[in-house]
């Protein structure tokens, strides 16, 4: 059985499509041992409402400090679904490999500082980009720069509002995200 650890931000919707996906056995053989929250967020109360153990560990520079602390022993992968806090270089280093994110954008466009939520999707459309999407990518010390490990791809038309945009990107996150995980479990990491 692997032990997967969920950090969130958010609504957590991702962090949902993954306890579904392990309920249906789309993720075989794994289980989420712990989810943490940067912030008081809807994804604590997701955790809770399936019974999977949560914490909150407020934002700030010690928060991989203090993750570190209580980050079970037998951890087999860090997921970020729709993380904010920036993870640290000296965490990044001791986790190698195994710390995965995923970005509302096809990487290695619209990443970086600063590109986050409503953020990404409002420079796609100010650009003009004619596709977008979402990406699965290892987590490394710099911002949205990790080896890509699945990419999926929506078209962006003239209508599209970064509401929009949004909302077709979350339903492509919804399909590659636990594929993502499923084969990064199986490879083994
Ligand atoms: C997703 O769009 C993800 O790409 C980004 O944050 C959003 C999280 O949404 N990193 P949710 O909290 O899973 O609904």
């Amino acid at each position: 059985m692997k032990n997967i650890v969920i950090l969130v931000s958010g609504g957590g919707t991702n962090l949902q499509r993954i306890i579904d996906s392990i309920d249906k056995g789309e993720i075989p053989n794994a289980k989420i041992s712990l989810v943490v929250a940067d912030r008081e967020c809807y994804g604590l109360v997701r955790a809770e409402n399936h019974h999977i153990p949560h914490l909150l560990i407020k934002r700030g520079k010690d928060f991989c400090e203090n993750l570190e602390k209580i980050l079970p022993k037998d951890t087999d992968l860090i997921v970020c679904a729709g993380f904010l806090s920036i993870i640290t270089q000296e965490f990044v280093t001791k986790h190698k490999g195994k710390i995965i994110n995923i970005h509302p954008s096809l990487l290695p466009k619209f990443g970086g500082k600063g590109m986050w939520g409503m953020n990404v999707h409002n420079a796609v459309i100010n650009a003009k980009e004619t596709e977008s999407g979402a990406t699965v990518h290892f987590v490394t010390a710099g911002i949205d720069e990790g080896e890509i490990i699945l990419q999926g791809k929506v078209s962006v038309v003239e209508t599209d509002t970064p509401e929009t945009l949004a909302e077709k990107i979350h339903q492509v996150e919804y399909d590659i995200f636990p594929k993502a995980i499923a084969m990064i479990l199986k490879e083994g990491i």
